[in-house]
């Protein structure tokens, strides 16, 4: 409760009830600092393995030439270029929260990243969708749920302003069911992400967050049932390194 109110936005560092204005703070300060090393980061930290997860993201994916896009938290647009070539759809509309990350995604297309694919730019809270229902055929959304204190909203928004038999594809970090995995994980987590982030951006508190968020965010299971509770239905997902990360695609 919070000045008799209930609360139902969480901080999304703990899972526990809090203000929404909280974790979105937050989120912005730390994209906003570290924008134009993100992408180095995402490269160095995983391994490489980011881009195994990219294309399991592109081969669960049901995009068609046709298809209008949307990119939800799409960040410095990696998720909208993979889309482009992959795929080449009619649209994209790449959105995210924090201006600065959509900076380093314009610089991107004005190189001709997106391969020759229309993309337009907003920014877009994800838990408030400034678009018409029914208007896209797929929603893209790459390690952007995470960091949503009003989960929710956000899905029912995505419902929202799907097209009837669109999909949600959802890729992010989850939980490995092999204990032994599980506990190497939250290792790294814990003590790795934080040296690997302070080292190659100057500022670790962002990536003790990232680790944070992770360890408190529902598992496999637990990310269905608020797809679920959104309206989606037919909701599937793989797990990848061994479900280090997952791809769930839900239906409308
Ligand atoms: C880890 S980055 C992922 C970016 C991109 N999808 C990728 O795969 O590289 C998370 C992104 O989520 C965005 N974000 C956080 N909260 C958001 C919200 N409420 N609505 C939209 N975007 C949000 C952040 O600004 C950030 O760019």
């Amino acid at each position: 409760m919070d000045n008799g109110k209930t609360i139902t936005t969480i901080d999304t560092a703990t899972g526990q009830a809090a203000p929404a204005e909280l974790s979105t703070a937050r989120v912005k300060d730390i994209f906003s600092q570290i924008a134009r090393k993100y992408e180095r980061f995402n490269a160095v930290s995983s391994f490489g393995a980011y881009r195994r997860w990219l294309d399991g993201m592109m081969r669960q994916a049901p995009i068609r030439p046709e298809h209008d896009v949307l990119d939800i938290a799409g960040g410095t647009g990696d998720v909208s270029r993979w889309v482009a070539r992959a795929f080449h759809p009619r649209h994209i509309q790449l959105t995210d929260l924090v201006p600065e990350m959509l900076e380093v995604a314009r610089i991107h297309f004005a190189r001709g990243g997106f391969d020759g694919v229309p993309v337009d730019f907003d920014v877009v809270d994800a838990q408030n969708i400034p678009y018409a229902d029914e208007s896209y055929d797929v929603i893209t959304m790459a390690y952007g749920i995470r960091n949503m204190p009003d989960r929710p909203r956000a899905l029912a928004e995505m419902y929202r302003v799907l097209k009837p038999g669109g999909a949600l594809v959802c890729l992010e970090f989850s939980t490995p069911p092999n204990p032994v995995w599980r506990t190497l994980d939250r290792f790294y987590l814990r003590h790795l992400i934080p040296f690997w982030g302070g080292l190659i951006t100057g500022d670790k508190s962002g990536f003790v967050y990232l680790a944070k968020s992770i360890q408190a965010f529902p598992d496999q299971r637990g990310l269905a049932r608020l797809m679920e509770e959104a309206g989606f239905h037919d909701i599937a997902w793989k797990n990848y390194t061994g479900g280090i990360a997952a791809v769930h695609v839900a239906l409308k």
